[in-house]
């Protein structure tokens, strides 16, 4: 089958030829139609992620959607999501053809766009999900953090929706984080010098309610200071930093919440449900994803725009 393929740790992928994967018990195989690239998947490649090395040559990419072709429960034809690992010993999903968990499919209704459903996937349930863990109070205020990238645009739209009164949008960029405002970001914060308790207290006019951070680092740390008493802060990402120094003052003073979030450990039926009501919004037009799409010959260009921080999602495309 054709792939992009990494054929050393470090190296950006370029298409090449893979062996097609074998259907096992319990698996489904799909004919991919379009997979959006993450982080997660330039760490694998580049061997940052906590997981280890990647064993090379191997197809990245963990997630997308498809046409089932053989499965066990679901007929040929159906379009799907799915998600899977890669490159610990499996190919990902730029590649035609893909070997997915059958149990974890989420078949798609028939007005999803397949380039919005495959960007909707990781990043938006990271937004999603979160924004469920930190319990939005109807009219209250959500400071976004990373608000310029995949999960930080959902996450600003989902705020909204969720009944949050003013989102407050915090990122480095300062074009991108100015179109945050399209997307409902009532105050912007750009991330530099400075006292950024402060900046964010300012943008709320008072106190914080909930935090949304992919970012960790130094944002995440100021962020706390402008929680109040019982805030929450849902940690998923790090962006900014893999460590932070937390202060006691803040959590012990204000009974502040810091609560982890990760895709990779929600249950698949709390997915697959995030998951369909997120495209429901994206169907219906109150959520809006800012996509590039790329086809998968020229997937060494999509992965450095992925690299380069693009403030929209990088998907590829690819043709039967
Ligand atoms: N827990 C999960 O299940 C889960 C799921 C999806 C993603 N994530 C994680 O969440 C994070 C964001 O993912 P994404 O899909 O939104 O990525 P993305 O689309 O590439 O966006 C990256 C964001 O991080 C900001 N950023 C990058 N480096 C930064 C730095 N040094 N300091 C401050 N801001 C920085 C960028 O802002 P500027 O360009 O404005 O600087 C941008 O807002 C990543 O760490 C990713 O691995 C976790």
């Amino acid at each position: 089958m054709r792939a992009a393929v990494v054929r050393e740790v470090g190296a950006t992928p370029e298409l090449g030829e893979l062996p097609d994967p074998k259907r096992g018990n319990g698996e489904a195989l799909v004919q991919v139609r379009a997979a959006a690239l993450n982080p997660i998947d330039l760490a694998i490649a580049s061997g940052r992620f906590y997981a280890g090395s990647p064993h090379v040559p191997y197809a990245p990419g963990r997630e997308g959607v498809g046409l089932v072709l053989e499965a066990e429960t679901i007929a040929p034809g159906v379009r799907v999501r799915f998600e899977r690992d890669s490159g610990y010993g499996a190919n990902g999903s730029l590649a035609e053809l893909i070997v997915v968990d059958e149990a974890a499919l989420v078949p798609l209704p028939d007005e999803a766009d397949e380039a919005v459903a495959a960007a909707l996937g990781t990043a938006g349930l990271a937004a999603w999900l979160a924004l469920a863990k930190a319990d939005v109070p109807q009219g209250g205020t959500v400071l976004v953090l990373g608000a310029t990238g995949a999960v930080g645009q959902v996450a600003v739209q989902g705020a909204k929706l969720l009944g949050a009164g003013t989102v407050i949008a915090a990122a480095r960029n300062a074009d991108a984080l100015e179109r945050t405002r399209e997307l409902g970001a009532d105050a912007l914060v750009p991330l530099g010098d400075g006292d950024l308790t402060a900046a964010y207290r300012d943008a709320a006019g008072g106190e914080v309610d909930v935090v949304i951070d992919p970012l960790w680092g130094e944002p995440a740390v100021a962020a706390l200071g402008a929680l109040r008493l019982g805030g929450r802060l849902v940690h998923l990402g790090t962006a900014a930093g893999l460590e932070a120094t937390v202060p006691s003052a803040p959590l012990r003073g204000k009974n502040i919440r810091i609560v982890g979030h990760s895709n990779l450990t929600t249950p698949h039926e709390t997915k697959a449900a995030a998951y369909l009501e997120l495209l429901d919004h994206a169907i219906a037009g109150r959520i809006r994803v800012d996509l590039d799409v790329f086809p998968l010959d020229r997937v060494a260009d999509a992965w450095r725009e992925q690299a380069a921080s693009p403030h929209r999602k990088i998907v590829v495309t690819l043709m039967h």
